[in-house]
């Protein structure tokens, strides 16, 4: 057992300093003509409760593995997701008692060694530097026996100088890894606690006469179209942009016009910086940022970020993420109009940021540093960046990232951190910041002053309050000086609509904001992508877990699920609409006219690779298409342009019109054809027509203990629908209220003390009775069933209608009257009817909103049309099962067997017969949803559970923000709605 005395020195895992034996922090760049070895691999690896617990003979040159319990991991990686110990999730709690610098004495530390050779032919001479990119949470490090030093920092480069101690044959590398430490401190981001040497773990040949660091700035003069490049080195060289037909000493400024850099038109120039000892490829993207006017401006514009926070995340391999799923992250925000990122919420793998500069993405790059944690205590006691013991840390932090990261065009915006509340160790950081490169702003959202900040940023703000902020009437700060400094800032919402499961909600309305207030310069949503790790049950189903599911026994749940993807990034129905909202082309059109409108929502691109396509359609059939003519239009300028007279046909029923902005050719992150914008609009000379409701055309009549109507059977006792042509039902329609609260409903203590669900579930609205008032047989033919549905203990309810009606066809009317008895104080989850229909039919297809679900504050990418999907596809796999798979704006849908199933169950046919509904349809009821916590729960039973619904609450971003917008709460009132069913043949 390893004792301390009393009052020696904390060790270095305690200690709140960056650490020892590290060179000084700089650019980080992929290639150059210096000689360089990865060390990733397969190492040996030994892991231990604490973090003494483990002697340190591993280091020698000559250690014994054999001797101790020593497998092997790959790194770069996490050891937790290589079978040692578990991975743990908490959002703002540290998992560790709070008494910093103080590390628990449980320390999983995992020893890992390395044996290699260098490769023949590395150079003699010059020095050699041993990176390491990323390290969770503090490393102390070995090369040949002999100590090189310590440092903390996770989510950061630290190189030592190596060449003294390096030889052509079996170096032997040890470093051992501390899960907490003072570090872990600072790092208290939202995210799962994932030790190891989770980035690459490089060798690097630094000749002599190599350039230890260089700055490049390369600026962009909007006024007379120059590109201003200078490049700082500490070795003298020559710059070289040949198709510039630049060549200029280092430090020397150089002007030529250029194409600038946008994250729209990602222009970057290949250059060299040459010097003596060595040739680094240049990758020159000119652009000038900076807050003007109170409003940030990339060459000259304002613009207007699309955003999205990315954690880096994979399921298999957590924060160790190859490059080609950087890419792909890239690749799917670009096609979804994504065009900005907060790196949340530390700086990311340095490769991602080239990628970045490639494909164009504005990037706000963060510190890796939240103290989230304190904000339990009075004051935020104890708070780091409150306390100047941390002060060199923090500052290291700063250092590291804008070293590493200062020659990114992509990165406009450095940003101080996440969620540290406010202190001295903050400024610090800024004025350390700004010295060094006054170059880009600075961004910090959680000291209210915004002392230390160029932004005036908010997370999850209502819409009412950045309304407020865009007017410039938001509530004054009582210190005049920091009112003033805060009036003059731009806006951004740093983190909003909160993704998590079914939403989120209202993101039109904030783009409406974005797009009306000058200042308000867009946001970014939380998150990118959901952090489920894979598991399987005993059985081995697969299915992602969440906090918890690993025995932590402090933790935040599905909390780590709350991204625009899924884990295995699938786009959400969340991320389709985001597309959607943020499209930078609007369309809208005027059938009568004869026109569509089209407007330039680009910040510097014009419409010249875009084609613009024409689909006429009529009940969802394409009558005819073409494309149109768009003439080029600035950014910010808006056209009309002539549509063709609608096509001829014969055929009957609703027309639509349909224009959708495409590529024109490949681009780097999407093929020609790729979809970028649409609109869609009625025809108003074919507007929609639904079937009138009137007398029964046969007569219903009672039959012992049942009512024939028609092809209809009814219960003579309960007046539920039993079967329809021959269709046997296994329940038939009935009032519905109930559904699986989603996570926005579930929403967040913190956020709402009166969580909707809980409402929902005090009141009963998950187990409503019905009760039979009526059956009658009325003289016009129809079938009259009075109900009253309310749940047990409360005196509110609904008095139900059901009238049935036969059609000339065969067909069955039913139509339905909804009056909300007694005082509601909640809002109805759903208003709709449910059927149970036989499994076999499992097979939908639908005229109305698709292809993906859509509720009514996330609609927006909805469009009419035909569409088809198997029940089983209907579901959107969300990681906590929740309501989900709504279709809207349904005119009619069917069911029918599976082709190739041989079920042989006749289809059913239900069209809406006043207002359009919404359609779901599942294997499981609402009940085996809402009690499901993780996707093996569901399992298909013998019925397809149809929903149509003529309302729903709205979805809104409730599970940390606002709720759904009072014009999308489903208030009970007196509500009526009709469908029609039909019996379909088979096939
Ligand atoms: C924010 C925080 C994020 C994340 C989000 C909720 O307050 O900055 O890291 O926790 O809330 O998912």
């Amino acid at each position: 057992m390893h004792t301390r005395p009393k009052d020696d020195p904390l060790p270095y895992y305690e200690q709140p300093s960056p650490g020892s034996g590290t060179l000084p922090a700089r650019a980080w760049y992929a290639a150059s003509d210096a000689a360089r070895l990865s060390l990733n691999g397969t190492w040996d690896f030994r892991l231990s409760p604490t973090a003494e617990g483990a002697d340190t003979g591993f280091t020698a040159e000559d250690a014994d593995l054999t001797a101790g319990d020593w497998h092997t991991v790959t790194v770069p990686g996490h050891w937790v997701l290589q079978g040692h110990g578990a991975p743990a999730y908490t959002n703002v709690s540290y998992p560790f008692p709070v008494d910093p610098p103080r590390a628990p004495t449980e320390n999983p530390t995992g020893d890992h060694r390395h044996v290699f050779d260098l490769p023949a032919d590395w150079p003699a001479g010059g020095d050699t530097v041993l990176r390491f990119d990323g390290v969770e949470s503090c490393a102390r490090v070995w090369l040949n026996g002999r100590e090189l030093g310590t440092f903390q920092g996770s989510r950061l480069p630290h190189e030592f100088a190596v060449g003294h101690l390096q030889r052509p044959r079996g170096n032997v590398l040890a470093v051992r890894v501390h899960q907490w430490s003072a570090g872990s401190y600072l790092e208290d981001q939202d995210m799962w606690w994932l030790p190891g040497i989770f980035r690459d773990v490089t060798l690097l040949h630094r000749p002599e006469q190599a350039p230890t660091d260089f700055f490049t700035h390369a600026g962009y003069d909007h006024t007379t179209g120059e590109g201003i490049l200078r490049v700082e080195c500490d070795r003298a060289g020559t710059v070289t942009v040949p198709e510039l037909g630049i060549e200029v000493p280092t430090g020397e400024e150089v002007r030529v016009p250029v194409q600038p850099w946008s994250a729209e038109h990602p222009r970057l120039y290949a250059g060299e910086l040459t010097t003596a000892g060595e040739r680094i490829p240049l990758r020159l993207g000119f652009r000038t940022v900076g807050v003007r006017d109170g409003l940030f401006k990339a060459n000259g514009r304002r613009i207007l970020f699309r955003g999205v926070n990315r954690h880096e995340f994979h399921p298999e391999t957590g924060r160790a993420v190859d490059e080609a799923t950087m890419r792909a992250d890239i690749e799917l925000m670009k096609r979804h109009n994504i065009n900005a990122v907060r790196t949340s919420h530390y700086p990311p793998h340095p490769a991602f940021l080239d990628l970045c500069d490639e494909l164009g993405l504005w990037v706000i790059d963060e510190a890796d540093l939240e103290t989230h944690g304190f904000c339990y205590f009075p004051d935020w006691r104890g708070n780091p960046v409150a306390d100047e013991r941390w002060t060199p840390a923090l500052i290291d932090r700063a250092r590291r990232m804008v070293e590493r990261d200062k020659n990114h065009p992509s990165v406009v915006i450095w940003s101080l951190g996440n969620e540290c509340g406010a202190g001295q160790g903050l400024s610090a950081m800024a004025a350390w910041i700004r010295e060094r490169d006054p170059s880009r702003p600075l961004h910090y959202e959680n000291d209210s002053t915004y002392r230390d900040s160029d932004f005036f940023s908010r997370m999850y703000a209502s819409h009412e309050e950045v309304e407020r902020i865009g007017q410039r009437a938001e509530e004054p700060l009582a210190d005049p000086e920091l009112e003033a400094h805060r009036a003059s800032l731009p806006f951004l919402l740093c983190e909003y609509a909160h993704a998590m499961g079914n939403g989120p909600g209202g993101l039109s309305e904030y783009q409406r904001l974005f797009e009306t207030y000058e200042r308000c310069q867009g946001g970014f949503v939380w998150e990118w992508i959901d952090h489920g790790l894979p598991k399987r049950t005993a059985d081995g189903r697969p299915y992602y877990a969440y906090g918890g599911d690993f025995g932590e026994d402090v933790h935040d749940g599905n909390f780590v699920c709350d991204g625009l993807l899924f884990p295995d990034r699938t786009p959400s129905p969340g991320l389709i609409e985001y597309k959607k909202v943020i499209e930078p082309v609007r369309i809208t059109g005027d059938s009568a006219a004869g026109t569509i409108t089209v407007s330039n929502g680009h910040d510097f691109l014009g419409l010249a690779h875009l084609s613009f396509a024409w689909r006429y359609e009529v009940e969802g059939e394409l009558i005819a298409s073409g494309w149109l003519t768009v003439p080029e239009l600035a950014p910010g300028a808006s056209v009309d342009v002539p549509l063709p007279a609608a096509p001829d046909t014969a055929a009957a029923g609703e027309g639509f019109w349909t224009v959708t902005a495409v590529l024109s050719a490949d681009t780097a992150w999407a093929p020609a054809g790729h979809e970028v914008a649409w609109g869609q609009f009625p025809d108003a000379a074919r507007p929609r027509t639904t079937p009138s409701a009137g007398a029964s055309a046969v007569v219903a009549r009672r039959e012992g203990t049942t009512v024939a109507l028609g092809p209809a059977v009814f219960d003579a006792a309960s007046g539920e629908l039993r079967s329809l042509s021959g269709l046997t039902l296994h329940q038939g329609p009935r009032l519905d209220t109930w559904r699986a609260p989603t996570d926005n409903d579930e929403g967040m203590e913190w956020v709402d003390q009166t969580r909707l669900a809980k409402r929902w579930r005090d009141l009963g609205l998950d187990r409503m009775r019905h009760r039979v008032d009526a059956v009658e047989l009325a003289g016009d033919g129809t079938f009259t069933v009075r109900t009253r549905v309310a749940p047990a203990a409360a005196e509110v309810g609904l008095a139900t209608v059901y009238r049935w009606s036969a059609g000339e066809n065969g067909e069955l009317r039913l139509d339905v009257e909804v009056t909300p008895q007694g005082e509601w104080q909640v809002p109805l989850p759903r208003l709709g009817l449910r059927l149970g229909l036989p499994a076999g039919l499992g097979l939908a297809r639908w005229y109305g909103g698709g292809p993906g679900e859509a509720y009514p504050d996330t609609r927006a990418a909805a469009r009419i049309g035909r569409w088809e999907a198997t029940v089983d596809a209907l579901h959107t796999p969300y990681v906590r099962p929740q309501e989900n798979g709504a279709r809207a704006d349904v005119r009619w849908a069917e069911l029918r067997a599976l082709p190739g199933t041989g079920s042989g169950a006749a289809g059913l046919r239900l069209t809406a017969g006043g207002q359009p509904l919404y359609f779901t349809a599942r294997r499981w009821s609402t009940q085996e949803l809402d009690t499901a916590t993780h996707a093996p729960d569901l399992t298909p039973g013998g019925t397809v559970w149809v929903h149509l619904d003529a309302g729903q609450h709205g979805i809104g971003s409730q599970s940390c923000g606002p709720g759904p917008l009072p014009r999308y709460h489903l208030t009970p009132e007196p509500t009526a709605f009709s469908v029609v069913l039909g019996a379909l043949d088979e096939g």
